[in-house]
């Protein structure tokens, strides 16, 4: 069975790229990463790309002089390497709504916290200051509007008293990187379809993403 060919772009430490790596290295997994992007030359994550034996390319934005250049020089990589759909893991770049319409439905995104709560920044600081008792993470199709589209997985992490923005980012990154490999699968599993604003998932939920609260 041919696997999903799978684009990684990230701008930074690169730890869900790795997650991502971890899952596509399991026997029977049903995508394949064939490219990895930075815009930073200077990315943590590139490493795990190389350790991986893939191939990463910087597309450093700074060398393009508009944003459809520098999209236009990251498709030709995608199209090149015939990926079919592009996994966001902390790239830090808006993309424009002529990149994400190309790419509608076929661009997915993981943010730090359960949206529509929390879009934006400094998610878990504004999570605890706001006293929510839960947060976690979401993976979602990309639109124009900066974290939304529709929500294909979500994983629930506890608020715990004490918690500051370090210690709940902490918890949270451990579910994401359970979170992107499970929406992964479900993916290139063909399981997903996307029905307006929302995400139907066929069959069983995925197993084992879910935490529980605490007792
Ligand atoms: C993650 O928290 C992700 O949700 C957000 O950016 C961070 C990237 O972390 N979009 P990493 O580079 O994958 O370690």
């Amino acid at each position: 069975m041919s696997r999903l060919k799978v684009a990684v772009l990230i701008s930074g430490r690169g730890s869900n790229l790795r997650a991502l790596l971890d899952a596509c290295a399991e026997t029977g997994f049903p995508a394949e990463i064939v490219l990895v992007v930075s815009n930073k030359p200077d990315a943590g994550g590139l490493a795990h790309a190389e350790a991986a034996g893939l191939p990463a390319v910087v597309v450093d934005h700074r060398d393009f002089p508009d944003k459809p250049s520098f999209e236009a020089a990251m498709e030709t990589e995608l199209h090149r390497t015939g990926a079919e759909l592009v996994c966001l893991a902390g790239f830090m770049r808006l993309l424009t709504p002529g990149f994400v319409e190309r790419w509608r439905d076929r661009l997915i995104n993981i943010h730090p916290s359960l949206l529509p709560a929390f879009k934006g920044l400094d998610t878990h600081a504004r999570a605890i200051a706001a006293g929510v008792r839960i947060s976690g993470c979401t993976v979602h199709y990309v639109r124009s509007e900066m974290d939304t589209g529709p929500i294909i997985l979500q994983v629930v992490v506890p608020v715990l008293n004490g918690d500051d923005a370090d210690a709940l980012a902490a918890r949270v990154l451990a579910a994401e990187h359970r979170c992107y490999p499970a929406a992964l699968r479900l993916i290139a599993e063909g399981r997903v379809q996307v029905d307006g604003e929302r995400v139907i998932i066929d069959g069983p939920p995925a197993s084992g993403v879910m935490s529980s609260p605490p007792t």
